[in-house]
């Protein structure tokens, strides 16, 4: 989590670093603060929003061309003045941003605090710079191999950028298990946590790697590992455009992204899927395609609502590939001692690809020899390099922290991915193949329908934005989206919600049911529509309130629902792609009316680098 930008180059340097900063906010957003090296160093920081620092600095002067920045999410000690980033070493010359977390950070507090080092704040981050500064007392070396030393003694995960008045032309940055890349343009140097503040600038970009480190000048920039060895930049040219990181019209990011759903499936289709020529082509699973196809189990590992894509995936890849699956939350995963035997396989999924719990669970699988393949939307993210191979969702950036366009693209790989073996294995005749197609490729105009409920879910979400507590149902493919639709609500309205398998309601949150309690099913027509009418009749016995999600022309359940919002029919293994946008919609709207931070709930990151 949090969002490092900094810059070296001729312009002024804090217009640059704030800007950037606000695209970055969606990693943090709990205080932010900026650091400008003139002849002297001048930091501000300040608890609260990127605007707030900015609307702080309006009487500063911060004038300089090289400066630092930083976005926080809160890990070590609260959200105030203190905590924010940058940190100052106690001589006062060298500042600091920092990503991740130093795990022996109080062993190292303890030695310094003993040697007479003063603390203003609660921060592992804090205690890196004074650690750094007193490296570089003892050793008299430049902050580049006061860095490096530090960094060999600590444990933990790191992105740090440092400025050091006494090396005015200089940035020195490294990386570990989160990310930092540089962009590199004609006469200047950006190091941000992500591309996306970069772009605008320069698509020229070099991703460190880990244990990297970049000591970077106005017209140069030199890597080295922690060993001191030097290594060749590899600088590669992004395709990302700015429009795609703006709002385009919409209030809200989350919003664009729900009504992008068409395009980005589309686009995650687009190339691999021709449904005219029976053709399904994975670029990305090929030397490992053998271990995939003779694979006696899969597990997939990731969290959130990518975790969510996974237990869709599981219905599909049971029904389809007739392999077993399981499905992990990578935190649980990496903490145990999971039985991975030869012939297993890894699917790691996530948006970001810089999921600290599922990088950390892919490494634990390496170490057992498993095959992991990567599923990631961003392009050169850790978790797409860490796995043997992948596939891209090519959903372009998310940038509102509730996930949307991302889970739909997931499923639409998993489901390219199970296709695929299916027919390998033979489970699926070219006819049933080509079929499947033809219904995948009727995703994005159908999405497209469903999204025209907009304005009937939002009078929907009008009745129940008061809600205290709601429940979602659903059965076989769609209880995950039942999972899903209560996640983005607890997300971004602050509602408690649960997710539930219909037939479970009886065991349990059914005492929960009053005339007081929304209860959305998703209630389609499938092989269990018989059973999920009756649960919807169990919800309506106890008064409660009806939100059924139906195929489109049901005119059963329309008698018992107290509300009916209709999604076009398609096959049932394909059906949580069109069920998730009402529930992605109705979250959305409830937020708004309860005027919650929408792309920024409380609480929560876009990007978890944390574990
Ligand atoms: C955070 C985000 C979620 C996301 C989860 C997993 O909690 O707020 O939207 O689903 O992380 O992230 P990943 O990038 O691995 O999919």
């Amino acid at each position: 989590m949090c969002g490092i930008m900094a810059y070296i180059g001729n312009q002024e340097a804090l217009p640059l670093i704030l800007k950037g900063l606000k695209r970055l906010e969606y990693r943090g957003y709990d205080s932010a603060g900026v650091a400008v090296l003139n002849d002297n160093l001048k930091i501000s920081k300040k608890k609260g929003r990127v605007i707030d620092l900015e609307t702080s600095l309006e009487k500063k002067d911060l004038h300089g061309s090289i400066g630092i920045g930083h976005t926080r999410w809160a890990t070590h000690g609260e959200p105030n003045d203190q905590n924010a980033h940058p940190h100052i070493s106690g001589n006062g010359r060298i500042v600091l941003v920092h990503n991740g977390i130093i795990e022996n950070y109080n062993t190292i507090r303890e030695e310094l605090t003993r040697s007479g080092h003063k603390f203003q704040s609660e921060t592992d981050s804090e205690v890196l710079v004074h650690f750094i500064e007193s490296i570089q007392e003892q050793n008299q070396c430049s902050l580049e191999k006061a860095t490096r030393i530090a960094l060999s003694n600590v444990v933990g995960a790191y992105a740090i950028v440092l400025l050091s008045l006494d090396e005015p032309d200089r940035i020195v940055a490294a990386r570990k298990s989160s990310p930092l890349v540089i962009g590199v343009g004609k006469d200047f140097y950006f190091v941000a946590s992500d591309a996306s503040p970069i772009i605008e600038h320069t698509k020229d970009v070099i991703y460190l790697k880990d244990s990297e480190i970049a000591v970077i000048e106005k017209g140069d920039l030199l890597l080295k590992d922690v060993n001191n060895v030097k290594s060749l930049p590899f600088v590669q040219t992004l395709e990302i455009d700015l429009d795609s990181i703006e709002k385009g019209g919409y209030d809200h990011f989350m919003l664009k992204e729900i009504f992008e759903q068409p395009r980005s499936i589309g686009d995650c289709m687009r190339g691999r899927l021709n449904a005219e020529t029976g053709q399904l082509v994975l670029g990305g699973i090929q030397e490992y395609a053998d271990q995939l196809l003779n694979a006696d189990r899969i597990i997939m590992i990731a969290c959130g609502t990518s975790w969510h894509a996974c237990l869709v995936a599981e219905y599909f890849f049971e029904e389809f590939c007739r392999i077993p699956v399981e499905v992990e939350y990578a935190s649980e995963f990496r903490y145990r001692n999971p039985v991975i035997e030869k012939g297993d396989i890894v699917i790691a999924v996530s948006q970001s690809g810089e999921t600290a719990d599922t990088l950390a669970a892919i490494e634990m699988a390496k170490s057992k020899y498993a095959i992991v393949f990567g599923i990631c939307n961003v392009v050169g993210s850790s978790i797409s390099r860490a796995s043997h191979e992948g596939a891209y969702t090519h959903a372009g950036p998310e940038i509102g922290v509730a996930s949307t366009k991302a889970f739909t693209a997931q499923l639409i790989v998993l489901n390219m991915i199970a296709l695929q073996l299916a027919k390998k294995k033979g489970y699926l005749d070219q006819e049933k193949f080509n079929f499947m197609l033809k219904e995948m490729s009727t995703i994005p105009g159908k999405v497209e329908r469903a999204l025209k409920n907009n304005d009937k879910i939002k009078e929907v979400a009008h009745k129940y934005k008061d809600a205290m507590n709601s429940i979602y149902l659903g059965r076989g493919y769609n209880f995950p989206v039942a999972l899903e639709g209560a996640l983005k609500l607890k997300e971004i309205s602050y509602i408690h919600a649960e997710g539930y398998p219909a037939a479970e309601m009886k065991h349990g949150p059914i005492a929960l049911i009053d005339e007081n309690m929304p209860v959305v099913v998703i209630a389609t027509k499938d092989s269990t529509y018989e059973k999920i009418v009756s649960n919807i009749q169990e919800v309506k016995a106890r008064k409660g309130k009806i939100i059924a999600i139906v195929t489109e022309n049901d005119t059963t359940i329309k008698d018992f629902a107290d509300h009916v919002i209709e999604i076009p029919e398609i096959s049932e293994a394909l059906s949580p792609l069109l069920t998730v946008i009402p529930l992605q919609l109705l979250a959305y709207h409830i937020a708004v009316m309860r005027d919650c931070n929408v792309d920024q709930p409380r609480n929560l990151a876009k990007s978890v680098t944390v574990e």
